[in-house]
């Protein structure tokens, strides 16, 4: 395998329009935190190193429109020019808006999205689910998704490592925020030849084991939230994950903060 780099971003929360569209949002531009911003400075910084791919798990724009949407495929290849993108969706993103105007889709659709960007020269290959469809806050992967990952993993070439990416992470400590993983789901992963699975949603770094397979759960880049005892701390700290496949196959992540200029903006107890 040849040396593959890669940028993960999660829960940008972007909105281009700066029109917040929740009370969350809301604080989170009183108190300063730029999304929009935060995004620019990590392609800049993503740019400046070189990468051969860029994923994103969920939660890109914040209920945002196809003209949301659209800034967000035009900064990214700004930024980014020729770079392949692969994104899944998170419980804030509006599948419609995305087809139209991130993907070009004119006929755009609702249904969960699910789609595969492969290197098979480099024998690497980036697998989307959409966790977020069917229970939104919580998350589940429906049968249908699993018959078209079956279908997907069946259509491998030999020697190529997959890396699945969905919204909702996989891990019992996280509950109620993290996804229950079904013996369905569980039975096909250890069936493949997963080399990691990349999720985001909480808004922190984590990473579990599932199905014998690394969980690696990226931060946010528009805000943080950062958990003592039942309370939630929601910061304007975030950051991101450049990841690295060396020749040996072996994955190594770093971990980068982008915001590093925590302002508390909002507390929650859960
Ligand atoms: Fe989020």
């Amino acid at each position: 395998m040849e040396r593959f780099r890669f940028g993960h971003v999660s829960d940008m929360h972007l909105m281009f329009s700066g029109q917040p569209a929740s009370e969350v949002t809301k604080k989170l531009m009183a108190a300063g935190g730029d999304s929009t911003g935060a995004y620019r400075r990590t392609l800049e910084e993503l740019a400046a190193e070189g990468i051969d791919a860029l994923i994103m798990t969920g939660d890109l724009c914040h209920e945002g429109s196809e003209d949301d949407y659209a800034a967000l495929r035009e900064m990214t290849e700004k930024y980014l020019p020729g770079v392949p993108v692969l994104a899944a969706m998170g419980n804030h993103d509006v599948r419609d808006a995305f087809r139209k105007g991130f993907l070009g889709d004119r006929y755009g659709g609702d249904h969960p999205y699910c789609d595969v960007m492969e290197f098979p020269d480099k024998g690497i290959r980036f697998i989307a689910i959409d966790s977020a469809w069917e229970k939104g806050l919580n998350g589940s992967i429906g049968d249908d998704q699993l018959d078209w990952l079956e279908g997907v993993i069946a259509s491998a070439q030999p020697g190529t490592e997959d890396i699945l990416m969905f919204h909702h992470p996989v891990c019992p400590m996280l509950v109620p925020f993290g996804m229950e993983m079904s013996p369905r789901m569980e039975r096909i992963i250890r069936g493949g030849r997963f080399a990691a699975l990349f999720s985001g949603h909480v808004h922190r770094i984590c990473t579990s084991f599932a199905a014998g397979v690394l969980n690696i759960i990226g931060q946010s880049l528009a805000f943080d939230i950062e958990v003592s005892g039942r309370s939630c701390h929601y910061t304007t700290r975030g950051g991101y994950n450049m990841c690295e496949v060396d020749s040996e196959g072996e994955l190594f992540i770093d971990s980068r903060i982008i915001s590093p200029k925590g302002e508390i903006f909002h507390k929650k107890i859960f």
